[in-house]
Parts: structure tokens; C-alpha cells; sequence
């Protein structure tokens, strides 16, 4: 009798201090945590013997855009702002899909498959997401034929990302766009197309096709509507080889192009 007696008192004291507790939840303040430490932004993350590399690049007002020479400027705005009585600070975005690291889908290229719906929502994700080889391209060409060939990328690599003199001139970081950069010439494309298994290609400046080759080049990759083309993709200071990548655009319907968040995980 005692002990139900106690048992009784205890879950009654516990009950109380429950709803108290609650109570002072719904009335706090919280407490912000230490605000003069400043964030972190990182690259690679990993514990355990995992290694995350973030390769996709940081959206800044001086990073290029493509045929600008000004960079992408101000994508972000304050819309609603605590300073000016909001209850809470939101920000809108407005940006070219095409900006920073990206996606092209097939639409971008060819009309009728703007039209028919082949938008950056009907990518596929098994092909984004997976083992990937990151190569080195020999610095002194463009991505030709017989520097792809030179790779000697074995069949069955469904997944490669091509780092070129781009990343070596750190391209991404300077606001004025270079129509000198490294990319793939027509007859690279088509040579992959014939020759590979590749079906997804990443590259490390504003578009995969070299200038002169811009029409060209992204006709030929697109037109099967197999290979998927991620651009601008951070290159610097990740070894060369092989990783699990992950890649994930927005899902924007009608749009053929989205930024995406890429990382390469080695585990
Ligand atoms: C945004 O919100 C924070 C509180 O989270 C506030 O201190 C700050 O002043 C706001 N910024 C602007 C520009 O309103
Ligand atoms: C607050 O409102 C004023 C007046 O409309 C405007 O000039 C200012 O830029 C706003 N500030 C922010 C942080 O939104
Ligand atoms: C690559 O091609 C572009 C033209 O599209 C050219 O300006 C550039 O010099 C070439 N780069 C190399 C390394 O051959």
C-alpha cells in the first residue's frame, strides 16, 4: 500500500514538473548560441573514414557568368527584413538556371524537347547519382577526340568528371567570363558518344562545350537524351579517381537548366 502510495506521489510530482517544464518552453526566450563565432564554410567533411567533397561552387556577386563580364551580381534579395519589422528575415532569389554549377537538360538545345517536356524534373537520378571518375585532362588541349581517347576511360564508366586547365586557372573564381576555356570540341562529343559508356559529364567551367564548339558540342550530347551535362563543377584540391557521386537538381518544370548541389563521397 505504502509503495503504491509513492509510486503514486512520484508520477504525480513527475507530471507536474512535466507540464511546468512546458509551460516554460512555450514562454522562453531561447537562448541564440554564440553568435561572435564565425560559421563555418567548408569543402570536404568526413569522419570515420569518410571523406565528403563539396564540389560545387559558392554563389557570390563576383562569380562569372557565362559572355558577362560583370559576374552574376546581387541573386539575392532581403524581401522581408527583421531590421524593418518583419517578423522574420526572407530572402528572394532570382537567377539564370544556367548560374554557377548547373544542369542542362535536354531542352536547352533543342526546341522540340523544350516543348515536349524534357525539363531538368525528367533527369534521372541513377544516372547523377553513383561511382564517377574523376580524370585529369591533358592541360595543353581542349576535350577532342584524341585527347579522350588519350584517357583510355574504360567501358562501363558510366559517370566522369573531366577537370581541365580550367580549375588549374581558377576560371570559376574570376567575374569576368573567358571564352578561352577548356571544353569539349564537336568531335570530342561525338567520340564519347560512340565510344563510351559515359552518360554523365561534368566539366569545370560555365558550359562542357568549348566556345567555339558551343552549338555544336551540346547538340551532340543532348540529342540522344542520355547524357546528362553538369557544368561549373569545383574541381580544385580533390585527387584524382574514383567516387560515389551525388548530384540533385531542382525540380523545376519547363526549366532546362537548374543549379545543382554535387558532392563526391569516398568511403
Ligand atoms: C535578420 O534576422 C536577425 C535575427 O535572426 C536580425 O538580428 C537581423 O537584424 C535581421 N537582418 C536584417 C537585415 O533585417
Ligand atoms: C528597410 O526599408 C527601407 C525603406 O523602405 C529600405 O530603404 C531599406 O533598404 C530596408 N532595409 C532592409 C534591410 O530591407
Ligand atoms: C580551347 O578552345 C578555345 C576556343 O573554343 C580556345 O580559345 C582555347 O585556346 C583552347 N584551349 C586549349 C588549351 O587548346
Amino acid at each position: 500500500m505504502a509503495a503504491a502510495h509513492d509510486l503514486l506521489l512520484s508520477l504525480t510530482i513527475l507530471l507536474i514538473s512535466a507540464l511546468s517544464t512546458a509551460d516554460d518552453t512555450c514562454r522562453a526566450v531561447p537562448s541564440l548560441g554564440d553568435v561572435t563565432v564565425l560559421p563555418q564554410r567548408r569543402d570536404v567533411y568526413g569522419s570515420g573514414g569518410r571523406t565528403i567533397y563539396d564540389i560545387t561552387h559558392r554563389y557570390t556577386p563576383d562569380m562569372p557568368a557565362f559572355e558577362s563580364a560583370d559576374g552574376i551580381g546581387d541573386i539575392l534579395k532581403l524581401a522581408s527584413s527583421m531590421k524593418n519589422g518583419s517578423f522574420a528575415n526572407i530572402s528572394e532569389l532570382k537567377l539564370s538556371s544556367h548560374t554557377g554549377t548547373h544542369v542542362d537538360a535536354p531542352g536547352h538545345f533543342y526546341d522540340e524537347y523544350f516543348d515536349a517536356g524534357f525539363d531538368v524534373d525528367s533527369l534521372d537520378l541513377d544516372v547523377l547519382n553513383g561511382a564517377a571518375l574523376l580524370v585529369d585532362v591533358p592541360r595543353d588541349t581542349n576535350i577532342t577526340a584524341k585527347a579522350i581517347e588519350s584517357l583510355h576511360i574504360p567501358k562501363g564508366v558510366i559517370r566522369v568528371l573531366f577537370r581541365t586547365l580550367n580549375t588549374d586557372r581558377e576560371l570559376m573564381f574570376k567575374k569576368e567570363f573567358d571564352s578561352t576555356y577548356v571544353g569539349f570540341t564537336e568531335d570530342g562529343a561525338q567520340w564519347l558518344v560512340d565510344n563510351t559508356d559515359i552518360k554523365l559529364v561534368g566539366t569545370d567551367y560555365l558550359s562542357v562545350a568549348a566556345y567555339e564548339d558551343l552549338i555544336s558540342a551540346h547538340l551532340v550530347f543532348l540529342k540522344n537524351r542520355e547524357v546528362i551535362l553538369v557544368e561549373a563543377l569545383k574541381l580544385d584540391n580533390v585527387p584524382a579517381g574514383i567516387y560515389d557521386v551525388h548530384c540533385l537538381p531542382l525540380r523545376l518544370i519547363g526549366a532546362e537548366g537548374s543549379p545543382i548541389r554535387c558532392i563526391l563521397i569516398k568511403s
